[in-house]
């Protein structure tokens, strides 16, 4: 009757409890902030330019991330349909992650470059017109709205802060790069270099 012991004495019974969870906690977090493999960027990762970072910031507005995932795993029926699953090298850039939980649609951590421009925004402006059977909504007001520019250094710098590797010249240029873009264009950037760094896929 040892086991009625720690259930009777609460004191005893919330010690073990952090017992055991620090004892996970120390096995399986803290490495990985010791491995390479979890902290390093992948071979040839380069961080979004100043208009693929305002499509991100376009793409968390308009809400994608509650319908797609960005998290390809590693089981085939996974890795067949999408491409070689995504490994943490990919992420170290992204403050925060987009990996979202819920695939209403299609996983998009490599769906850059699998479609052309054209395709993608014809879909964002009405998905009905390239996948009939589409539920997804339509987001035509991006054709009409202009990024706004005003604020894309400050959010470089702010990455650059965190160690995103921007230089000051690209900051400083940022504002003219993205000025009298519409939003579409951006969001298609953003888009088409999802998952890109990673050439092994079908
Ligand atoms: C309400 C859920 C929902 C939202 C919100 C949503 N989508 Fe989708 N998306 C879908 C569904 C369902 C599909 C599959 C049918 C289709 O291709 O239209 C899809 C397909 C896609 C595809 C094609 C993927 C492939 O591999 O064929 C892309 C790209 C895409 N969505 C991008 C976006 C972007 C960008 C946004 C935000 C502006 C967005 N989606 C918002 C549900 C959603």
């Amino acid at each position: 009757m040892r086991h009625e012991i720690v259930e009777k004495k609460l004191g005893l019974m919330t010690v073990l409890i952090l017992f055991v969870i620090s004892g996970g906690f120390l096995a399986e977090i803290v490495p990985l902030f010791f491995l390479d493999e979890t902290n390093e960027p992948v071979a040839g990762l380069e961080p979004l330019d100043p208009l693929e970072l305002e499509g991100r910031d376009i793409y968390i507005r308009e809400g994608c991330h509650v319908c797609h995932t960005q998290m390809i795993r590693p089981f085939r029926a996974e890795t067949e349909r999408y491409g070689h699953y995504s490994v943490a090298g990919e992420f170290v850039y992204e403050r925060p992650f987009l990996w979202g939980s819920k695939r209403t649609g299609p996983d998009l951590a490599r769906v850059g470059g699998r479609y052309s421009d054209a395709w993608q925004r014809m879909h964002l402006f009405d998905p009905r017109s390239v996948v009939p059977e589409s539920n997804m909504p339509a987001f035509p007001w991006l054709f009409e709205d202009k990024v706004d520019h005003t604020k894309t250094a400050q959010k470089m710098r702010t990455l650059q802060t965190l160690g995103v590797p921007y230089t000051d010249e690209q900051i400083e240029g940022a504002a003219e790069d993205v000025r009298g873009q519409f939003e579409i264009d951006a969001l298609v950037a953003y888009l088409q270099q999802l998952g890109t760094v990673i050439s092994d896929k079908r």
